[in-house]
């Protein structure tokens, strides 16, 4: 293998730039020419294909972001767009592709190479947390401590006012920032998509605080819960508690941008230098992981089929300890 290509896709996450920046340089110091794929698919139908050295991502450790930018490619779902990005890649000689995303991206790969024969590896990079294999994928650490630091300002104002606020928090079809964003925040409740929400018991317990004395609370809505998004279960826990002034605040995509926790770097840079490794070693249409600190490769179609289960007893820690 002499030419390997990397791009950045879906929804952007922090850590992005660090582990773009280790599958430059791990390609570089294996004497690989490494080209930088801009937008997504996108990018690759269109022939949008940058050299990149050890000196074009300088500085970019510490950026949230992407600098290669991203795009969700609706072409690329095509056979016929499938077909050009191939063209592409075999007229710039390219013989090993490292995919930084999340499920959109793996399962976009998958279907690649059931027709043509370049070999695709994926580091997980999404704020969902939601791919299967990895204790943690790129972005999720820094988008948890991002919601963590909000929510932690908006408790001091509920406090101050007495007030009951839903917090909407990022995760279309997961409750993982949801859930460890409510810990680290010490919320009072969690609704997450992979559970069925009970405003029966939502409200009990809410009532429950407030005959406690705890006149201040705060609940964090996962943006996919089943019950809806925050404004409208606000609307119908505030009928029936009309005693409680109410608040909404939708987090949004704060949650995705920002300078990666420490964490977050060592992981992206570590899964980015093994995706290397594992292209030269012949592995393909896998995404590297990292299993209790240690790695691992995933077939795409397992990544994306399923995700990591919510661990019913870290539910029940906001529970009891909230
Ligand atoms: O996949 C990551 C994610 O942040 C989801 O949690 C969210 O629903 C979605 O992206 C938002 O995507 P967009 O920025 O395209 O609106």
């Amino acid at each position: 293998m002499k030419k390997i290509a990397v791009f950045t896709s879906g929804g952007d996450a922090p850590g992005m730039n660090a582990c773009l920046r280790a599958v430059v340089r791990t390609g570089i110091y294996h004497n690989l020419d490494v080209i930088g794929i801009k937008r997504g698919y996108e990018g690759m139908i269109d022939g949008d294909f940058h050299a990149m050295s050890a000196h074009s991502v300088s500085g970019i450790l510490h950026q949230g972001g992407t600098i290669l930018q991203s795009a969700r490619s609706n072409r690329f779902r095509t056979k016929e767009g499938r077909q050009l990005a191939y063209e592409q890649l075999q007229k710039a000689g390219i013989e090993g592709v490292v995919a930084i995303g999340g499920d959109g991206t793996f399962s976009g790969a998958s279907v690649f190479m059931k027709e043509h024969t370049i070999p695709f590896v994926g580091c997980p990079g999404t704020i969902d947390n939601d791919l299967f294999g990895t204790d943690f994928t790129i972005g999720y650490d820094t988008a948890i401590n991002t919601a963590m630091d909000a929510i932690d300002k908006i408790k001091d104002t509920a406090n101050a006012h007495n007030r009951l606020f839903f917090i909407e928090v990022m995760g279309r079809d997961a409750g993982f920032i949801a859930l460890r964003s409510a810990i680290a925040s010490g919320a009072e409740a969690v609704l997450v998509p992979e559970t069925k929400t009970d405003m029966d018991a939502l409200v009990a317990s809410l009532k429950q605080n407030y005959e406690n004395k705890k006149t201040a609370s705060i609940v964090i809505v996962a943006e996919g819960d089943d019950a809806g998004g925050a404004f409208q279960i606000a609307e119908a826990v505030k009928k029936r508690m009309d005693y409680y002034e109410v608040k909404v605040s939708i987090l949004g995509h704060i949650q995705r941008g920002g300078r990666p926790t420490a964490m977050e770097r060592v992981r992206a840079s570590r899964m980015g230098m093994e995706a290397v490794k594992a292209l030269l070693d012949g592995k393909k249409g896998c995404m590297i992981g990292q299993i209790h600190n240690e790695t691992s490769y995933i077939p795409f179609d397992k990544a994306t089929k399923h995700h990591e289960e919510i661990k019913p007893e870290l539910l029940e820690m906001v529970e009891i300890l909230g």
